[in-house]
């Protein structure tokens, strides 16, 4: 009996019958979360650490720090990599940055306090604390943080949360990431899953190590492997990543014994940027990280900044991590399983266990719904119904001020159909509600803030989303998704492939697929013809730069030929651009010549959510409408030029997301 030492075994087995208590403790019996009679939770205290159990499950902290050194499952002793000294295997951790000091701090915030929360036979909650003072100089990181472990009766888990605050007159403070790390046992674990579709045979860190760096350390070639099928294969945590939205369950599995080791997020209130705000999931290693924000795929910019000795709290999480085994060794098995624990979870959000005040339980917090509708006469008279929009409370801004919003809370949800929405349990604050639609540009901001208190009901009614639009469709390229989604993927360099992306709907997780375009248009850029393109096979997904022989990447200019006729010589004509991604780019517009000094329009340089480089499909979105005189066209044939304007290196350029070309508007309208 590995998992509990004799004593705690004792224990456990005089408050339940023997045979029940062996039975739980069985690694071959067949696990149910809710199993009929599961044993009461125990929490042991020494000063070295806090052990908390439940007869599955036994977590393992350091006292004080809060430090995860074990998680014994059944009788598995550990599925943390024991290799690894007791304080790197799990932890909280956070990157953070005195601006005025100016250095960046990995930081696992090692607490310096131990209390019990709550200790009952259903529920135990512990808090390890770390408090801030002016005495304890630069080198700690200006904030009080309260990490939470709860463990629940007959749940094969245990549930993590965290309070960060930073109180008024404090130094100005970033923090541009924050998660829980896990670095799972390597001998155990080698089969990822992230979806359904995405599951596979993991190379081990060690197999990484010994591959080949390509472009950045982050891929790796892999090249000495016991796996056959491992061999030639490209090993890049990034071609895990995951949008919010999607990101509710991932984990690993080993074959012996039969283990699964998984990451529950139940809601996105415990993420920030909005639900296509895009993140790691779990990776080589074996590693698995429940993500509360980073700037991955939004730049530099992203993250939380607090200035002029700024009041900020905030709880992160909880987070679920779930185990789960069988006898058997069928993977999808023990997916489905975590799965449907991860559905469990959603349901029972709002939690009505933790013990904080700062997580308000269901009756403290509010709701609200109405109907979304989009007025865009040049499609129809009518209201079209927002049909599966995206609809969020965030902290109150402009238009898609959302996207780069990290320091509060965020409440998603999807419209139906019609176009009917509920944003359900929302914390009790004020709020703007945003909102965006698959198949049309741009944001909607209701106009007014929404102040949400317990128990709120709040019935906006019909709510109607005028987006930018100046007159009628000439033509358009794409769909308005924010992703680039829809357009040409390549497929990738035949030596640098990762199998679990060949026929794959996420082609472009493939790595390299920027030096594609090079292989492509090896001296002449991209023509678009609006009459007879297709761009599903004729626009590149991503506008990169041309490497050239002496491997230097320079700029590139596509060309976007249409023919007009019955030009309106006064009026002004508009091009939209959408982009779902930019890095460091410039586009630059010119129409018809581009032998003029300067561009007809210019983005300027902008972005750094580096998507290209991180196999997104997207990253931030952004949206320009640029006005065109009638003057400046011809009748027939005219060439709309995009000079992607920076060079330099093959991560510099966008992604478009829809471009449009729009006539004067009509006055009978
Ligand atoms: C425990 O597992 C073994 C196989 O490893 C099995 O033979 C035995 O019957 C199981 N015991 C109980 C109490 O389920
Ligand atoms: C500041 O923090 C240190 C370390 O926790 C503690 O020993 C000291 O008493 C604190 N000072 C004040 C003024 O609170
Ligand atoms: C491959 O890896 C094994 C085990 O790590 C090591 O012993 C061997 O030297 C490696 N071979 C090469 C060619 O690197
Ligand atoms: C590399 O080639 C490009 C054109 O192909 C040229 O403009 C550039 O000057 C060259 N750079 C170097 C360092 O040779
Ligand atoms: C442009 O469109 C007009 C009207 O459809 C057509 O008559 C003309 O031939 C077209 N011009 C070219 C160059 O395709
Ligand atoms: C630019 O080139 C076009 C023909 O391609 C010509 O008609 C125009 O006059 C040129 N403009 C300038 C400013 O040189």
């Amino acid at each position: 009996m590995e998992l509990l030492c004799i004593n705690l075994f004792i224990q456990i087995c005089l408050l339940t019958q023997f045979v029940k208590c062996y039975d739980s403790l069985n690694s071959s019996s067949s696990f149910s979360s809710s199993s009929s009679s599961p044993l009461p939770v125990k929490l042991h205290v020494s000063p070295s650490t806090v052990k908390i159990y439940n007869g599955i499950v036994k977590l393992r902290l350091i006292n004080p720090t809060g430090l995860i050194k074990g998680i014994a499952y059944k009788d598995i002793h550990n599925v943390l990599e024991h290799e690894f000294k007791d304080h790197e295997r799990g932890y909280w951790d956070i990157v953070w940055t005195r601006p005025e000091i100016g250095k960046s701090n990995f930081d696992k915030l090692q607490c310096t306090e131990f209390r019990i929360i709550a200790q009952s036979d259903e529920q135990v909650e512990v808090s390890f604390i770390k408090r801030w003072n002016v005495s304890l100089g630069d080198n700690v990181v200006p904030l009080n943080v309260d990490k939470r472990y709860i463990m629940l009766r007959g749940v094969s888990g245990f549930y993590s949360y965290a309070i960060y605050e930073h109180l008024e007159n404090w130094p100005d403070l970033d923090i541009e990431e924050s998660r829980i790390a896990f670095k799972l046992d390597q001998n155990m674990f080698n089969y990822m899953a992230i979806s359904r579709q995405k599951q596979r045979l993991m190379p081990s860190g060690a197999e990484r190590a010994a591959g080949t760096v390509l472009a950045y350390k982050e891929a790796v070639l892999i090249t000495n492997t016991t796996h056959p099928t491992l061999k030639g294969q490209v090993d890049d945590k990034y071609q895990y990543s995951c949008d919010n939205k999607d990101n509710h369950v991932h984990g690993w599995m080993g074959s012996d014994p039969h283990i699964g080791f998984w990451v529950i997020t139940p809601s996105d209130e415990v993420r920030v940027g909005g639900p296509m705000k895009t993140d790691l999931t779990s990776h080589a290693g074996p590693i698995a990280l429940a993500i509360f924000f980073s700037n991955h795929y939004r730049g530099p910019y992203y993250g939380i900044k607090l200035r002029g000795g700024e009041h900020w709290k905030r709880v992160f999480g909880p987070v679920l991590i779930y185990l789960n085994s069988d006898s058997g060794n069928d993977h999808p098995s023990l997916w489905k399983d975590a799965r449907k624990q991860m559905l469990r979870e959603t349901k029972k959000w709002p939690y009505d266990f933790p013990s904080s005040a700062d997580y308000p339980n269901a009756k403290q917090r509010g709701q609200i719904y109405g109907r979304l509708l989009v007025h865009d006469q040049y499609i129809s008279t009518h209201l079209i119904k927002a049909r599966s929009a995206y609809v969020g409370l965030a902290t109150p801004g402009d238009q898609g001020s959302f996207q780069d919003d990290t320091k509060s809370y965020q409440f998603w949800t999807r419209a139906d159909r019609k176009g009917f929405f509920t944003v359900k349990h929302v914390r009790p604050g004020t709020y703007n509600l945003y909102a965006w639609v698959p198949g049309v540009i741009g944001d909607f901001k209701y106009e007014d803030n929404i102040v949400i208190n317990p128990g709120s009901k709040i019935d906006v009614g019909d709510i109607v989303y005028n987006p930018p639009r100046s007159g009628p469709t000439l033509w358009e390229i794409g769909v308005p998704d924010r992703t680039a989604f829809e357009f040409y993927v390549p497929d990738p360099h035949p030596g640098l492939v990762n199998k679990l992306y060949i026929n794959h709907v996420e082609k472009y997780r493939q790595y390299g697929l920027w030096d594609r375009y090079t292989d492509l248009y090896p001296n002449n850029d991209l023509i678009y013809n609006v009459d007879d393109g297709d761009y599903r096979k004729d626009w590149f997904f991503a506008h990169v730069t041309r490497k050239t022989c002496n491997n230097t990447y320079v700029p590139t200019t596509w060309k976007i030929l249409f023919n007009l006729t019955n030009i309106d010589s006064v009026g002004v004509y508009t091009l939209r651009i959408a982009l779902a991604c930019a890095n460091l780019a410039n586009i630059q517009v010119w129409i018809n010549e581009l032998n003029t000094s300067t561009p007809h329009f210019s983005t300027g340089r902008k972005g750094r959510d580096n998507a290209i480089a991180r196999h997104g499909i997207h990253g931030r979105y952004w949206l320009h409408g640029v006005g065109i005189a009638g003057s400046q066209l011809v009748e027939g044939i005219n060439t709309i030029y995009l000079k992607q304007a920076a060079g330099g290196n093959p991560f510099v350029g966008v992604m478009y997301d829809y471009i449009r070309l729009e006539a004067p508007s009509q006055q009978e309208y």
